[in-house]
């Protein structure tokens, strides 16, 4: 029993899409967000910068005890993951892009992926690529701008539109069954791409298995909490806290903060 916070990290407001699965999942467990806005994005930075960024989230929430972290942001997972999981002594969870259950539900032989560049780039998105895609074609798209306007809150304007069908159309072109979103904050474009996109196509996002898998090691390790207590979750961004609220929805208790970080 452990009533320790989970720790989330992420460039920005994107991880919050993880967050909101696994809090729904274990509604028990306290947490603590973290949202690096200030430096989003991640996915155009090389990869040292990514790995300092990652190492110092990861001690900004082991400092505040955390028990268990998930890297949630794709481009953080991709190349710094094995080095926090060798540095530091508390499970880490990280979020690759769904190509795997793409790839072996595709009926079409066609799938796309819209991931940033530090993910497509990274030698894990590679090998998993190379494991179980090799066989059907992938059409793949750095999502150049996106993280920047939904940074910005900028879901609905033209310029988001214009972007997404100049990546959208390639894929379309290709006959893809399934669009991985490879970003955690490209959930937050579903309603977008949903009417972009043919009914044909299935759009995989990796926010539920993510929380069954938090609940998975939480239950390995021992550590979840079985306490009756009403969770607190402590959310802080060091950008602009409105946006993020903005993202967090009505409830009172979500309060994002100003962290000078
Ligand atoms: C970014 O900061 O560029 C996006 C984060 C992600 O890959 O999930």
């Amino acid at each position: 029993m452990s009533s320790q916070p989970i720790g989330f990290f992420d460039s920005g407001i994107g991880g919050i899409t993880i967050w909101k699965e696994v809090t729904t999942l274990l509604p028990n467990e306290n947490t603590i967000y973290l949202a690096d806005s200030k430096n989003a994005p991640y996915g155009e930075k090389p990869k040292e910068d990514i790995l300092r960024l990652s190492i110092k989230n990861t001690e900004y929430l082991l400092n505040k005890g955390c028990k268990l972290i998930v890297v949630a942001c794709n481009t953080a997972t991709t190349n710094a993951i094995d080095y926090l999981r060798t540095h530091y002594n508390v499970p880490f969870i990280g979020i690759e892009p769904a190509i795997k259950p793409a790839a072996l539900q595709t009926k079409t032989n066609s799938v796309g992926i819209l991931a940033t560049k530090g993910t497509l780039a990274s030698s894990l998105f590679s090998k998993t690529s190379a494991l179980y895609a090799s066989n059907i074609k992938v059409t793949e798209q750095v999502g150049i701008g996106l993280v920047d306007l939904i940074e910005q809150g900028k879901l609905n304007s033209p310029e988001m539109t214009s972007l997404l069908r100049t990546y959208i159309a390639p894929m379309v072109a290709a006959d893809i069954d399934y669009l991985v979103l490879g970003c955690t904050h490209y959930p937050f474009l579903i309603e977008q791409l949903r009417t972009m996109l043919p009914e044909t196509v299935t759009i995989i996002d990796s926010g539920k298995a993510i929380a069954k898998q938090t609940q998975h090691i939480l239950t390995a390790n021992h550590i979840e909490n079985t306490t009756n207590k009403i969770a607190t979750h402590s959310i802080a961004t060091n950008y602009k806290p409105e946006i993020l609220q903005q993202f967090l929805g009505d409830d009172a208790s979500l309060k994002a903060s100003y962290l000078n970080f």
